[in-house]
């Protein structure tokens, strides 16, 4: 049902859903595996599809109550909402993230986040674009612990960025996907 959900999904939009089929399950544990399970703060999904990187957080220990799903497709965010009752699930745009974490969960104040997981379809995005999404999301994260995790079918980073003041680099590689993904993770660089 997921499946064909996200091929129907796929073959309405497909730029916007990037993919014909969901990530594996190899792919969303090894997304989930670069966040800290620990802590209280909102852990961000962005682009979270039928749920596959969702359900990987849950089974690293994460907490259902602290995942805030942002989905722009509302057949996509209706089904995480279901599939995920306990979870914040925001109909928007990731690229909004800043202003919708701040109204939706801050109550008007920029709320702290434990870091994020994003599976947009990043590449021919602008890159000021992209820059500013990992920029607002290490602005928002705790400056040790936070990052920012992205997958790419592509061998160079999905997000340009600053190497003097972020280390981002190529954590894993999951061969068991289609097609076969690296996970790129960012973080503010301390000292
Ligand atoms: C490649 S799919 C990944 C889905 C899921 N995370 C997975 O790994 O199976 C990309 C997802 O990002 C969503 N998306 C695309 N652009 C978006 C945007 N600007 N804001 C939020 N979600 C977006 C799509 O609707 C789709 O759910």
């Amino acid at each position: 049902m997921a499946d064909s959900l996200f091929l129907r999904e796929f073959l309405r939009a497909p730029l916007r859903t990037g993919a014909q089929q969901p990530s594996s399950r190899a792919l969303g544990a090894a997304m989930a595996a670069e966040i800290d399970s620990n802590g209280t703060d909102p852990v961000v999904e962005l682009g979270p599809g039928t749920g596959v990187i969702t359900r990987a957080l849950l089974d690293r220990g994460i907490d259902e109550h602290r995942l805030v799903l942002i989905e722009l497709n509302p057949s996509f965010s209706d089904h995480v909402q279901r599939s995920f009752p306990r979870a914040t699930v925001l109909t928007g745009s990731a690229f909004d993230m800043r202003r919708l974490l701040t109204t939706e969960i801050g109550g008007g104040i920029e709320p702290r986040i434990s870091g994020v997981v994003s599976g947009l379809p990043l590449r021919g995005r602008p890159d000021a674009l992209r820059r500013r999404l990992l920029q607002d999301t290490l602005d928002l994260a705790r400056p040790a612990a936070g990052c920012f995790v992205q997958f790419t079918y592509w061998y160079d980073s999905p997000v340009p960025f600053d190497r003097a003041d972020i280390n981002g680099r190529r954590t894993r590689f999951v061969p068991f996907n289609l097609w076969p993904a690296s996970v790129w993770t960012y973080r503010r660089r301390t000292g």
